[in-house]
């Protein structure tokens, strides 16, 4: 497949920035993922309902090469819980370490893999964008996909890149679904990862704009608070 520098794709035409949503599910203690990193079962069947018709109402859903490792999604609408067209699979993965056994590239899905500008590996059923120095770069990476037209990003994590999206400010809607279940387990992942802040005054802000029961969970969608 092509791979291409995320630089070389932009042209500079005014364009709007594709609109981000965060989706994560988490234990009623916190946690999106077992101790050990692996996938729990969080949602609820509703919850799965909508998550499903998420999927199916945007463009491109993001995932991080530690879910890819960690979970082997296939990131696809279950016709079971939806109709609706596949979105195209993204995966934010710098030293290019996906599997070329992983469901991503099982070529059943139009499917790019982020990479910095110094990994020189390709992917068969993949096309490969070489987008920052370090970690990709988020805000070139929309860029390039609004370029191609996609308008609606679901970004399902994990909680490095979930953190990432916002800390750099770059999410419009952040929905977690909390399950009535506790998965304990110091330093298991958490909706947020990443470094953190240390001071309250650095914390990022949200407004909470929505609760609703999902089965036996929760579901609570938040915006960004305007900064006064
Ligand atoms: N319950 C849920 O809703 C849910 C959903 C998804 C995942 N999960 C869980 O989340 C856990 C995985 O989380 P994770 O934090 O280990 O992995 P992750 O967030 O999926 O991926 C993190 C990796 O992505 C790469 N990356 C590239 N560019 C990045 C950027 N700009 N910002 C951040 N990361 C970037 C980095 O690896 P390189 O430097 O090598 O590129 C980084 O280590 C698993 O336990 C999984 O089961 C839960």
């Amino acid at each position: 497949m092509a791979s291409a520098n995320c630089l070389s794709i932009m042209t500079f035409q005014a364009f709007v920035r594709s609109r981000v949503t965060v989706n994560c599910a988490m234990s009623a203690d916190g946690k999106i993922g077992f101790v050990t990193r692996t996938q729990a079962k969080i949602s609820s069947e509703e919850d799965l309902r909508r998550v499903h018709r998420l999927r199916a109402a945007n463009d491109a859903i993001v995932v991080g090469i530690g879910t890819v490792l960690a979970d082997d999604p296939k990131l696809t609408v279950k016709r079971e819980y939806a109709r609706g067209k596949n979105p195209m699979r993204i995966v934010l993965d710098s030293r290019g370490r996906t599997p070329m056994s992983a469901h991503v590239l099982d070529g059943k899905v139009p499917t790019m893999i982020f990479t910095n500008s110094r990994c020189k590996r390709n992917f068969g059923g993949a096309e490969v964008i070489r987008c920052g120095d370090d970690r990709v770069n988020l805000a070139e990476m929309l860029d390039v996909l609004s370029e191609k037209g996609v308008r609606k990003v679901l970004v399902e994590g994990g909680e490095a890149v979930i953190w990432s999206f916002l800390s750099e400010g770059l999410v419009d809607q952040f929905k977690v679904f909390m399950g009535s279940i506790v998965l304990g387990g110091k330093g298991g992942p958490t909706p947020a990862g990443g470094p953190g802040v240390r001071r309250i005054e650095d914390a990022l802000r949200l407004r909470l704009r929505k609760v609703t029961r999902l089965g036996s969970g929760v579901l609570l969608e938040y915006v960004p608070a305007v900064r006064t």
